[in-house]
């Protein structure tokens, strides 16, 4: 029958059969698959494996610190951080077409996690390893969608991951291969990964990049960071968060508009909260939050985010809305 603890236990098996005594390597993203499948071959092979976090400056408040505390402390990996920060804001300087962000954002991290990458491997060969193996947090449902079905699970793949360059093949190790999202979740409880993780809504990998209407900036970021976090933490308070399969909160920096706080007339920028409710994310409809909620929402975002003076809500379902506004 299943359960967790069986799925560990063979998937330890299969992972130390599979990789012996090599090193292993695998991208961290902060998302519930990624750090699932790390948990899963750190379990197997410990020290054998090192996780590589690109930091791109993208994430919600406390995203980073999950990974880089919450994850390492529950999981006991080897994580090399890269601070990518910087880099990311240089590269989206003066761009507003949501298209040409998701691409520079898509560009640099394959730039950074290659560097990285590298180094790892470069680290491994002075200690006389070599890395042979990169963990991929592939589910079920992504190995059907593209075509490869059960038999194909023991195929050796010699993938230009991710557009990884020639000098850095990897064979893939996909210990989640198997599972559908519910039990990739029980797995992650079993192996200890935090909560925050485990239950984390779904993510867009450019993050905070798509949800800044107009150039992405460092005050920008600032704003939406504050804004999101308090969006989340009144859901949560909520008990909405099973109901809601995902709430963007959308700055629209290149929209002004006037209010008035204490005595004084205001200039500021509105936000869009967008609370979604979804079965698999291609069809969604507007999830019908309490007005309660959103009034408690709405007074603290423009109390708290002095650069916010208006919240707005989006009320269109899947399709022909998309879930992000970009
Ligand atoms: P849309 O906006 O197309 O989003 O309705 C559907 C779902 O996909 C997420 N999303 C992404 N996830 N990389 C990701 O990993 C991306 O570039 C990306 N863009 C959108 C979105 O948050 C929603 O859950």
């Amino acid at each position: 029958d299943w359960t967790a603890g069986n799925v560990v236990a063979e998937q330890v098996e299969r992972i130390r059969a599979q990789v012996g005594d090599a090193r292993v390597i695998c991208g961290l993203s902060g998302g519930v698959d990624s750090s699932v499948a790390a948990a899963l071959v750190q379990r197997a092979v410990g020290d054998q494996l090192t996780c590589v976090f690109v930091d791109h400056g993208l994430l919600r408040a406390g995203e980073a610190e999950q990974v880089e505390q919450d994850f390492v402390a529950a999981t006991g990996v080897q994580l090399k951080v890269v601070d990518a920060q910087e880099r990311f804001l240089s590269a989206l300087a003066g761009v507003t077409d949501p298209e040409t962000k998701r691409k520079i954002i898509g560009r640099e991290f394959i730039r950074v996690f290659e560097d990285a990458a590298r180094e790892v491997v470069a680290e491994a060969g002075e200690e006389g390893g070599e890395v042979r193996f990169l963990v991929q947090g592939t589910l079920y449902p992504d190995v059907v969608e593209s075509g490869g079905g059960e038999g194909a699970a023991n195929i050796k793949s010699h993938h230009n991951v991710g557009g990884l360059p020639d000098d850095l093949q990897f064979e893939l190790v996909e210990p989640l291969r198997t599972l559908f999202k519910d039990e990739v979740r029980a797995v992650g409880v079993e192996l200890g990964v935090p909560d925050a993780i485990v239950w984390r809504q779904p993510f867009p990998g450019p993050g905070l990049g798509i949800r800044i209407i107009g150039e992405v900036t460092h005050d920008r970021l600032e704003i939406l960071r504050a804004a999101d976090a308090i969006a989340r933490e009144e859901l949560t308070r909520a008990g909405l968060d099973r109901e809601v399969w995902q709430c963007p909160v959308v700055l629209l920096a290149d929209v002004r508009s006037v209010g008035v706080q204490g005595d004084g007339r205001t200039y500021g920028h509105p936000v869009v909260l967008r609370p979604v409710s979804s079965e698999d994310a291609m069809t969604a409809d507007w999830t019908r939050v309490p007005y309660e909620v959103l009034a408690t929402i709405s007074t603290r975002i423009t109390n708290e985010v002095p650069e916010v003076n208006r919240v707005v809500l989006d009320v269109t379902s899947k399709p022909p809305g998309t879930i992000e506004w970009e």
